[in-house]
């Protein structure tokens, strides 16, 4: 009887066959990992890593080699030529996804971490500080420190509130906060957070119609709200109404993803912003120039990167730079944009 032989590229392109192991060897391609440094690129459970690396080295793809007490691994280096075109198509397709490039901002973040755990070892005081630093004082005061850049003077408004944590941060610093949020429980607890504040007011209301009134705040901020915002060009909107001029809009979401699991477990409605999606919606309604800046991204943390954008409402123009009308005297005062 005639026996038909699997042709071994077979077996390969099986390994290939999973966006899992395909983004995984896309990072193993340029970088030689622990486990738990893949874990924690690609924000998966460290026995989930462990099974797709025993496939990956099963088949040819990841070779790994012992250092200190862990291992580590990467793409192989010797591929048939067949097999290396086999890989260049795939990951054709791989690097052109979101998730992709969420891992690869990850990378660096577990790279730097590191170098500084290398830095510690190498030079004693300088390498030491992080670590002690965070260890006597919270990996959290150096940007708490920077809140004392708020001015005391400021109306900032806590858009889409939840359990009003920002406002409560940001309340001893300011001259005054409004926290909004169209759920009842979460206006119920923020209520019950920021009840020492004599100068919080937590209004029930929603983004697309704020309960505040035109030109008086002096910052907004839209913490990881507007992915649930069916039409955020609204919200933008209304944003723009209750600022003052020059008064700023602080947006904090998440990257482009891929995370299923985030629609359907918490109902979000977009799957992250992208700098130029964002900057079209802020153009639309009225910031012109918005800042998108990604936030380094936290080993610990199970979420997608975020990034932050900074927008800013026109200044309104100034009396002489505005036409003469046919008398020669200026045109009334205009708000511009
Ligand atoms: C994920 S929580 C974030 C809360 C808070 N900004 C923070 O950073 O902790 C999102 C909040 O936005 C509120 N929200 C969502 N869509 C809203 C809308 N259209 N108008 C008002 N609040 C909204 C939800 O009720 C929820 O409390």
């Amino acid at each position: 009887m005639h026996m038909t032989q699997t042709p071994p590229i077979f077996d390969r392109m099986t390994a290939l066959a999973d966006t899992t192991r395909s983004r995984m060897l896309l990072v193993l391609e340029r970088h030689e990992l622990t486990v738990n440094e893949i874990r924690a690129v690609l924000q998966l459970p460290q026995s989930t890593v462990s099974r797709h690396l025993k496939v990956l080295g099963d088949q040819g793809w990841v070779v790994s080699r012992p250092e200190g007490t862990s291992r580590r691994y990467r793409m192989t280096e010797k591929l048939e030529p067949s097999v290396r075109r086999l890989w260049h198509l795939v990951r054709e397709q791989v690097v052109a996804t979101s998730a992709a490039a969420q891992d690869s901002r990850r990378v660096q973040s577990v790279l730097a971490h590191r170098r500084t755990r290398s830095q510690k070892f190498f030079s004693s005081a300088a390498g030491q500080w992080d670590r002690l630093r965070g260890e006597l004082f919270g990996s959290r005061s150096d940007i708490l420190g920077l809140l004392g850049l708020v001015d005391e003077s400021w109306r900032v408004g806590d858009l889409g509130c939840g359990t009003g944590q920002l406002s409560e941060l940001i309340a001893p610093f300011a001259g005054n906060v409004v926290a909004v949020d169209d759920s009842a429980a979460m206006i119920s607890a923020a209520r019950k957070r920021l009840a020492s504040f004599d100068n919080v007011a937590v209004r029930p209301g929603r983004l697309e119609a704020l309960p505040i009134e035109d030109g008086s705040l002096d910052v907004a901020l839209m913490f990881l709200v507007l992915h649930y915002v069916v039409e955020p060009e609204l919200a933008l909107a209304e944003a723009h109404r209750v600022l003052k001029p020059g008064g700023r809009l602080i947006l904090v979401d998440m990257m482009p993803h891929d995370r299923q699991d985030l629609l359907h477990e918490m109902g979000h409605v977009w799957r992250g912003f992208s700098e130029e999606q964002l900057s079209e919606l802020l153009q639309a309604a009225g910031f012109p120039g918005a800042r998108y800046h990604p936030l380094p991204a936290d080993a610990s943390a199970r979420g997608p990167t975020l990034f932050t954008a900074v927008a800013r409402r026109a200044f309104a123009a100034r009396p002489h730079e505005l036409d003469a009308d046919a008398t020669g005297s200026p045109a009334p005062f205009a708000l511009s944009a």
